[in-house]
């Protein structure tokens, strides 16, 4: 058997006539058949309303508690990775203005096989990404209803894991002695005892605990109406939320500028640069969402000159925005009060500068934010499988256009399904975490593609490129630099590293330290090979910047979210060598 055809890449001229000319499944309604509605501050809004959500909502308050106001720094570093991937993606938006985000770009520039796995990597950020922002939506939902002295039945508004670890942390201190009236005093967290209470009064159904998280469930679902309706529905309800959570966020820093206690950021950097680098997930998933504007291409007026402004405005709006939130939640109080759900809302609260119409506010402003967030991914999700399924990856119905709305109708409701099931039943932070990883792989990825490019081919008028700058010898000197900084500022870190010792846990010894170190020193050897692989062939800078930020921020995120991204890869590619490669239409030769 001939493999070759797995790393045939997609001519660009094939897939833009594709995308204008291929019949929908039910015939007439193809690609084209989107409409045409969005402009700059369109697609500038939906990244926006994408970017800033759980992150900058909740997740930052664990980030910030690790770091303190240092913290600061981590999210210039991502802002950075993140730039840098911007302008890759704007690259590859303008070049190929179609659906499909990343995967399109993949197909073009490293073949079949790899555009497989980005698509199903952008499954990752997309589909999991969504899990997390609709657990943490319905967290928020739950507040504001006890807010107005409403409750749910506990046992709908929680994970099934959440509550029975609550169960077993207030059991093992009841068995102690603890009387349950003395369980907040004894240190207990509110949640823990929430837990239990979930776990104690859920109704059994054949000796399970029914436990799931409702709300979460429920804004999924409207949130896939809204987008199976249609696009320009979807515009218009994300242009008028994205003013009103920036309008939000602009307050947290105006009022919040007037309670900074400029102690409090001191020390700035408590637990070093490894207390900093424990909020990589977090801080990296509240940038997650500029490169969904990319999946609209073929609803854009002007795409090519449109969505790379439209993604490198939302990325500096956005930075500009966490950096000043990052500096206000550290400066108000002590960043180890900040481990809590709803951070943006604690520091207006009594523990902090006790300005409780804004903690209420910050709380309803928080159930927009992520409502926002929501739908743009949902948005994006079904038409990266519609790509797919053009392509004969996914099966054709896939990409049916739906004859009234105009939408992919199939994918919206799988989307939905996708998300909305497991909402009920996946822990947070677990699914965070896979968030991160997958989409900062999508970035090594779309980098790499960048930087398959000849920086000197012809350039077409009107279409954005990466500015060429030589690495030639710039990224080899960086990489030396980088190594010298290590061994003079984390000396310790690079003998332990040597030695395979790890001085949290001095007995562990061989593979159980070294596991954990595999990540990094692959980066290392990545970065010999990229500064030889610069130097001989001139690459071009930015692009394998991105590379070389992300595949660093990859490193940061724990051997466990490597296994279970491993085991998340084997079964794509499952998928692919059991389904895909039989029907790839590139492959058949017919397109
Ligand atoms: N960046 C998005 C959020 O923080 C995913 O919710």
């Amino acid at each position: 058997m001939n493999w070759s055809f797995l790393f045939r890449t997609k001519p660009i001229s094939q897939i833009m006539n594709e995308a204008s000319t291929e019949p929908g499944l039910h015939g007439g309604h193809g690609s084209s058949g989107l409409k045409r509605t969005l402009g700059v501050w369109d697609l500038t809004a939906m990244g926006i309303a994408a970017v800033i959500g759980a992150g900058i909502f909740s997740t930052i308050g664990t980030a910030a508690s690790a770091g303190g106001p240092a913290t600061v720094l981590l999210f210039i570093f991502t802002a950075i990775a993140c730039a840098f991937s911007a302008f890759c993606y704007a690259e590859f938006a303008s070049s190929i203005p179609v659906a499909g985000s990343a995967y399109t770009y993949a197909y073009a520039s490293l073949g079949e096989l790899l555009a497989w796995i980005i698509g199903w990597d952008l499954l990752m950020e997309y589909a999991i990404g969504n899990i997390a922002v609709g657990i943490s939506w319905g967290d928020y939902f739950n507040s504001l209803l006890a807010g107005y002295g409403l409750h749910l039945p506990a046992y709908l508004t929680m994970d099934l894991l959440t509550a029975s670890r609550g169960f077993e942390q207030v059991k093992a201190a009841l068995d102690a002695g603890t009387p349950l009236a003395g369980l907040l005093a004894k240190g207990l967290p509110q949640t823990a005892i929430d837990a239990y209470q979930a776990w104690m009064t859920a109704p059994q159904f054949l000796g399970f605990h029914v436990i799931l998280h409702l709300p979460a469930m429920v804004v999924v679902a409207l949130v896939t109406w809204i987008v199976y309706v249609g696009i320009q529905e979807s515009k218009k309800v994300a242009n008028a939320m994205v003013l009103l959570k920036i309008a939000v966020l602009l307050l947290v820093v105006g009022v919040g500028a007037f309670y900074i206690k400029p102690a409090n950021w001191t020390p700035f950097a408590p637990n070093g640069v490894s207390g900093i680098m424990k909020g990589v997930s977090a801080i990296f998933f509240a940038y997650i969402g500029f490169d969904a504007i990319s999946t609209t291409a073929e609803e854009c007026k002007d795409p090519q000159r449109d969505l790379p402004k439209a993604m490198i405005y939302s990325l500096v709006i956005c930075t500009i925005l966490y950096i000043l939130v990052a500096l206000v939640l550290t400066g108000v109080v002590k960043y180890d009060k900040l481990a809590v759900g709803d951070p943006l809302a604690y520091v207006f609260g009594p523990e902090g500068a006790a300005v409780n119409w804004m903690a209420g506010l910050i709380s309803m402003s928080a159930i927009v934010a992520l409502f926002t967030v929501l739908l743009v991914f949902q948005l994006g999700q079904p038409r990266i499988w519609m790509a797919m399924s053009r392509d004969g990856l996914l099966p054709p119905i896939f990409s049916a256009i739906h004859p009234k709305y105009k939408t992919p109708w199939f994918s919206t409701i799988i989307t939905g399904l996708v998300v909305g099931i497991p909402c009920m039943f996946m822990n947070l932070t677990e699914v965070t975490d896979l968030t991160s990883i997958g989409t900062l792989f999508a970035f090594v990825l779309v980098c790499a593609g960048v930087l398959r490019m000849d920086p000197k081919r012809p350039k077409v008028p009107g279409r954005f490129y990466t500015p060429y700058i030589s690495a030639k010898w710039i990224f080899p000197v960086l990489t030396l630099l980088g190594t010298l900084a290590c061994f003079f500022y984390n000396h310790d870190g690079v003998m332990n590293l040597i030695h395979n010792l790890d001085p949290e846990n001095p007995s562990l010894r061989g593979f159980d330290v070294l596991k954990h170190r595999i990540p990094l020193i692959g980066f290392d050897v990545l970065m010999i090979y990229l500064s030889w692989l610069s130097f001989k062939k001139s690459l071009s800078l930015i692009p394998l910047l991105g590379l070389a930020s992300c595949a660093y921020l990859m490193t940061e995120l724990g051997i466990v979210n490597w296994y279970r991204f491993g085991i998340w890869l084997i079964v794509g590619l499952a998928v692919y060598f059991l389904y895909s490669i039989r029907h790839s239409k590139l492959r058949e030769g017919s397109v």
